[in-house]
């Protein structure tokens, strides 16, 4: 039964071209300083943190008999490569601006990955992707149900950047949970993954955020400091619902219904929609994404 529905004909790894603009700042919404960084912080940990799930993956691909998940695993690594290229590609513009907190950020987040694939079991390393996907399943809800107040006045590119990422998050939902209920399947991991994946990728990403405020001059003003709060309940009051559904033992992303905007990106793709690397920010409320006319 689990055979017929596994694998997304829709799944597929795309190659997408981001125009950032010459004058591209680290504030890319400059009427949101605080969420630029929470998502330039997360960019930074993508060149160390995909890799490390596309070891964990290959690990797995070797004990895996099953052929519709082999060719999951395959079109999950092949999209999982091209986000962490992509987001090199944006993250050498981020260093360019010379934020000195950034080689040290990186540098600290490659370790932690380094040290989780020398020394950590498999159990854990697939765990802990599962713990991410399932996470990231959520993120790109909330990004895409919020896209209009988060993206609105942020640099087309970018944000385009970030919904495609998430975009493809929501496509490959089901890859890692396949695996892990294949090879594992033990509900207490599944869980405990997925709460040391979520403390481990917050942790840093405040980290990371919090570096560059300071480096900006605006983390101990109390203007920047209640920006930010808000900010985060109002994301945590959209992901906290979907996290606890998560902790059911019953968990399964396939029942999770993908939202009509991305169901709409994907068509857009396929009917030819190469301009999904800038949208256009002004329609980003609609139930559609709009690329920015030529
Ligand atoms: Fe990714
Ligand atoms: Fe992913």
């Amino acid at each position: 039964m689990a055979d017929s529905i596994r694998g997304d004909p829709r799944m597929t790894v795309r190659r997408m071209r981001f125009p950032y603009p010459e004058s591209l700042k680290a504030w890319w919404n400059p009427a949101r300083p605080e969420f630029s960084h929470i998502v330039n912080a997360a960019s930074l940990a993508m060149p160390y943190l995909e890799p490390y799930l596309i070891e964990t993956m290959r690990q797995a691909r070797a004990k895996i008999v099953d052929a519709q998940l082999l060719k999951d695993v395959d079109l999950y690594i092949g999209q999982e490569s091209t986000h962490f290229r992509q987001h090199q590609q944006f993250n050498k513009r981020l260093a360019d601006l010379g934020y000195r907190t950034v080689p040290a950020h990186e540098a600290t987040v490659k370790a932690d990955y380094e040290a989780f694939a020398r020394s950590r079991s498999f159990t854990f390393n697939v765990a802990y992707a599962e713990g991410f996907e399932a996470m990231a399943l959520t993120i790109g809800h909330m990004l895409v149900e919020d896209r209009a107040f988060l993206f609105r006045d942020g640099d087309a590119a970018v944000s385009s950047l970030v919904l495609w990422h998430f975009v493809e998050e929501i496509e490959h939902k089901c890859a890692t949970y396949d695996v892990f209920k294949a090879l594992d399947g033990r509900y207490v991991w599944r869980i405990y993954g997925l709460l040391y994946a979520m403390i481990h990728i917050m942790a840093r990403t405040r980290q990371g955020y919090r570096a560059m405020l300071i480096e900006d001059g605006i983390w101990f003003t109390w203007r920047s400091r209640l920006a930010l709060y808000r900010l985060l309940v109002r994301i945590f009051a959209k992901l906290t619902p979907r996290l606890m559904r998560i902790l059911k033992p019953s968990y399964d992303p396939r029942e999770v219904p993908d939202p009509p905007w991305v169901l709409a990106w994907w068509r857009l793709y396929r009917d030819g929609g190469d301009r999904l690397g800038e949208l256009d920010m002004g329609k980003l409320a609609e139930p559609a994404p709009v690329p920015r006319a030529a």
